[in-house]
Formats: C-alpha cells, sequence, structure tokens
C-alpha cells in the first residue's frame, strides 16, 4: 500500500519536476550523460592514469612521513566532496558532494578508467532535497546503487527551485528557547527524519524503496557476497545499526544500547561489522543526548571504534583514544582498521582528524596521514586491496574536502628494502618524529565544526 502510494507520488514528482523549462534544464544535469557513452579517446585513458607515478612527500598531496600511501592522485576538485565508496570491481566511486549546482549533498559518480580532470562528475540523485551515503550495488554491470535522501518528501511546484529545496538544519535557524540554547552549546549534526535508503539504477532512475519507518534511515553499505546491506535506523527510538536483504527483506536489529551506533562497513569476511559510536554514559551525557536526539540532532564530539558480529553477538569497543575516532573500515586482511581521528591534538593540530590504523584487538595504533592542522577521513581499500580512497583537505583550506586515491602500500618497510636501485635517500620517509614533537598546536577553534559531515550546505 505504502509502496503504491509512494511510486504514484514520484510519478507525480517527475512529471511537475519536468514541466517548466528552467526547471527541467536544472534537474536534467543528472541527465544529460545517459546517452553519452565513452569516448574513444576517453577510453585510451583506461586505468593509465592511476598508474602514472607522482613525487613522494610533495608535501601538497602526499606528506612526509605517509609512507603506506604511494601516487597520491587528487579525484575532485572544487572543496566538497566526500564519502567516496568504490564499485565492487573498483572501476567506479560513488560519492557525495554540495556545490555542483545544489546548495546540499548530492549523489554523484566517478569513473576511475578516466583522468578525474578528463571528465565531469555524474550526478546519480534527483537533486531534490538532501542525501547521504551511497554503495553499490555488487553486479557484473554496476547498474545499482542505493542512497539516502529525502526528495521522496520534497513538495514542488512549478516555480519551485529545485536547488534550494535542501532540508533546514536545526541550528541553523533554531526555533525556541530550550533549541536556542542546545544549538549554542553543541555541535550537532541533523538526523534528518525523513531520510529513507532507495535504489536507484545507474541512471538515477527509481528501482525501489528500501527503507519507509518513520524517522531517519541511512548510511547504507552492500556487504561483500552482495546479499545484504546494513545502515542506521532510528525506528527503536534510537540510532541502531541494522542488517537486510538487499531487497529489504529479512530485517535484523545488530545494536541496541543507547548512543548513536552508525556509520558501519561490513568486514571483508562478511561476518561482521566495523562502526563507530558516542554512547552517553554519565545521568548529563545521557540527558543531553536523548534531549538532542528529542530534535533530531546529535552531537558526535565523542566516538570510539567498536565491533559487532552481524547477528549482534561479540559487540567489542577497539578504541579508547577520547574526542572523536570514526569513519572506521577494515582492510581485506579481515584485521587491521583505517579510521579517522582527532584524538593526537599535539601532533597534528587543534581540530586536525587523521587517518589511523588500529587492529581489531586494539593494539597497533599506527598513523597513516601526515601534515598540519589536516581534515583526513572517509577512508575506503578498493576490494583488490590495491588502492585507499579517503576525503582530505590536503591542497586546500582547512575548510574544503576533497577525495584522493593512492595506492596502498600495505608493508612499506618491505618495499623500500634497498633491493632496488632507488637510492635508499629517496625512499625513506622522513616525517615519522612528526607524530611525536614537530608540530605545535595551533589554534583554529572551527575546524572541530567545519569537519564531520560538515561539508553539507550552510
Ligand atoms: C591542487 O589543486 C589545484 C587546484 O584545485 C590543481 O590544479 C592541482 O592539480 C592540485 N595538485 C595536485 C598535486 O593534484
Ligand atoms: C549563546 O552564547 C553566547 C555566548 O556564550 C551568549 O552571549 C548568548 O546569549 C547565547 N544565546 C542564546 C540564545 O542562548
Amino acid at each position: 500500500m505504502v509502496l503504491l502510494r509512494f511510486s504514484i507520488l514520484v510519478v507525480l514528482a517527475v512529471a511537475g519536476v519536468f514541466c517548466g523549462d528552467e526547471k527541467e534544464f536544472r534537474i536534467r544535469t543528472n541527465r544529460i550523460w545517459e546517452q553519452e557513452e565513452l569516448k574513444e579517446d576517453q577510453k585510451e585513458f583506461s586505468g593509465r592514469w592511476q598508474d602514472l607515478e607522482t613525487t613522494p612527500y610533495d608535501n601538497i598531496v602526499h606528506f612526509d612521513g605517509e609512507k603506506h600511501l604511494a601516487n597520491v592522485k587528487q579525484l575532485t576538485f572544487g572543496g566538497m566532496n566526500a564519502e567516496g565508496y568504490f564499485s565492487f570491481d573498483n572501476s567506479k566511486l560513488t560519492l557525495q558532494a554540495t556545490g555542483y549546482g545544489t546548495d546540499c549533498d548530492q549523489i554523484y559518480e566517478l569513473d576511475l578508467n578516466i583522468d578525474p580532470k578528463l571528465q565531469t562528475l555524474r550526478r546519480i540523485s534527483t537533486g531534490l532535497g538532501g542525501t547521504t551515503c551511497s554503495y553499490f550495488y555488487k553486479e557484473a554491470d554496476n547498474n545499482h546503487r542505493l542512497y539516502a535522501g529525502n526528495w521522496w518528501n520534497v513538495k514542488i511546484d512549478d516555480k519551485t527551485d529545485v536547488s534550494k529545496t535542501c532540508p533546514q538544519k536545526k541550528c541553523a535557524n533554531p526555533q525556541g528557547d530550550e533549541l536556542k540554547q542546545l544549538c549554542n552549546t553543541s555541535y550537532t549534526w541533523d538526523i534528518f527524519p525523513d531520510y529513507d535508503i532507495f535504489k536507484v539504477d545507474r541512471f538515477g532512475n527509481f528501482v525501489q524503496r528500501l527503507t519507509d519507518s518513520p524517522g531517519y534511515d541511512a548510511e547504507g553499505v552492500v556487504s561483500p557476497d552482495g546479499t545484504k546491506i546494513a545502515f542506521t535506523s532510528i525506528r527503536s527510538g534510537d540510532l541502531e545499526l541494522y542488517v537486510m536483504n538487499t531487497d529489504g527483506t529479512n530485517l535484523v536489529q545488530v545494536t541496541n544500547e543507547l548512543g548513536y551506533d552508525g556509520g558501519s562497513f561490513f568486514t571483508p569476511d562478511g561476518k561482521r561489522l566495523i562502526f563507530r559510536a558516542s554512547r552517553p554514559k554519565t545521568d548529563a551525557e545521557i540527558a543531553k543526548y536523548k534531549k538532542l536526539l528529542s530534535y533530531d540532532l546529535v552531537e558526535p564530539i565523542a566516538m570510539e571504534l567498536f565491533i559487532v558480529d552481524i547477528d549482534g553477538k561479540n559487540m567489542r569497543q577497539i578504541t579508547h583514544l577520547g574526542e572523536a575516532n570514526w569513519a572506521p573500515y577494515m582492510l581485506n586482511d579481515n584485521k587491521r582498521i583505517v579510521f579517522s581521528s582527532n584524538y593526537d591534538t599535539a601532533a597534528n593540530g587543534f581540530g586536525a582528524f587523521s587517518l589511523y590504523m588500529i587492529n581489531d584487538d586494539g593494539t597497533g595504533l599506527e598513523q597513516i596521514t601526515f601534515g598540519k592542522n589536516q581534515f583526513n577521513s572517509f577512508a575506503m581499500q578498493s576490494y583488490d586491496g590495491k588502492k585507499l580512497v579517503w576525503g582530505s583537505s590536503r591542497n586546500g583550506t582547512m575548510y574544503e574536502l576533497n577525495l584522493f586515491i593512492a595506492d596502498w602500500i600495505d608493508n612499506p618497510d618491505a618495499t623500500t628494502n634497498p633491493v632496488v636501485t632507488t637510492p635508499v635517500v629517496t625512499s625513506t620517509p622522513k616525517g615519522q618524529e612528526t607524530t611525536t614533537n614537530s608540530y605545535s598546536s595551533h589554534s583554529l577553534p572551527s575546524v572541530a565544526t567545519s569537519t564531520p559531515k560538515g561539508q553539507e550546505s550552510e
């Protein structure tokens, strides 16, 4: 019933969208490429641009000490791009970005076989409302993706400027004394209650609504075998992780503790979920968490990494670092986790986020990205283990975020063994000491508030 009513709404909405000439132009941007297949001269570049060597440690896109990364390349430009995730054949990235004609995040696609400087991002989402967190289905032809958004709930008419239909951030214009006070004293993320997860085809055409419970449903990812989706939902009254089949059936609640459990990924063996959670402990923290949640807000300033079996068993906390430890992704050894953290202000600068790596038993913490006062997060390893893609403020201001890709050097000490003719001096990372002492802590008071999810429009 609900689904049927929903499809009628979609038909109406799409019809409405395409009546006005002006509006058609705006929303067409994700259609222009529908007929456009790869040109011959683009095919020529297939994959090759990724293999071109870049200067190590230029301190622009590749900082001293980043020895797990080689041939670092910038994938997006413009500074409001985030959460790039590989297709299962590693040939494409799906990402969210603001600023290509819309005021808040929309879902785009990048073809990794083509030099990013020779292509325009292809928009997959409707352009209506806001979106977040897209992911590829596991298919030979990469025909389907999922993403979360509220476009189904956006009311439009002939006069609507589609690019201005972004969901209102609660704290952008807080109503009432209580909310004003909360917004004044908290750094908040909006948990938009009308976000639901949708399956679309490669042109962005609607295929299936995967969630329809009231409240936030988002952060969907597909399991390595392609049969399951893990996601975050507030349907129980709290933000918990769920797993379901890719067609939306067989829903299982995985976590059930007070706090924001989110941003999960399947481990490469498909058996566990790696995620980050903020778990309020004291009465005051619990009261504030619940109060914020009643306004569809969370304050993600204290987050630690957790791991749990997909049936909810064997939940374990991995990090105890303090501050914000989030955006975890497990490497294909099923053991080490790359994540983002701002815990080490002394080394990296106040409000700076670096990528780290840690074993799933909490040992072996190692810093992966360096560079003073940088933001680095949303790391994902390609399914073949060869590449790492992540979002970083490097080669931009602290408020910008672009996607970068690098060769993943699993064991840098082995590859820099002077067996090769390369002089040792060029392959020896210099920046190791930066973890401990070479950075003075810089005061960038607003940096912390510009980072996680901060790419959404003002
Ligand atoms: C840094 O950004 C500029 C402008 O966005 C771009 O032209 C340049 O190629 C980037 N540098 C690298 C090393 O990617
Ligand atoms: C917000 O905080 C500032 C500084 O602490 C204070 O001057 C102002 O009155 C506060 N506003 C509200 C609405 O609470």
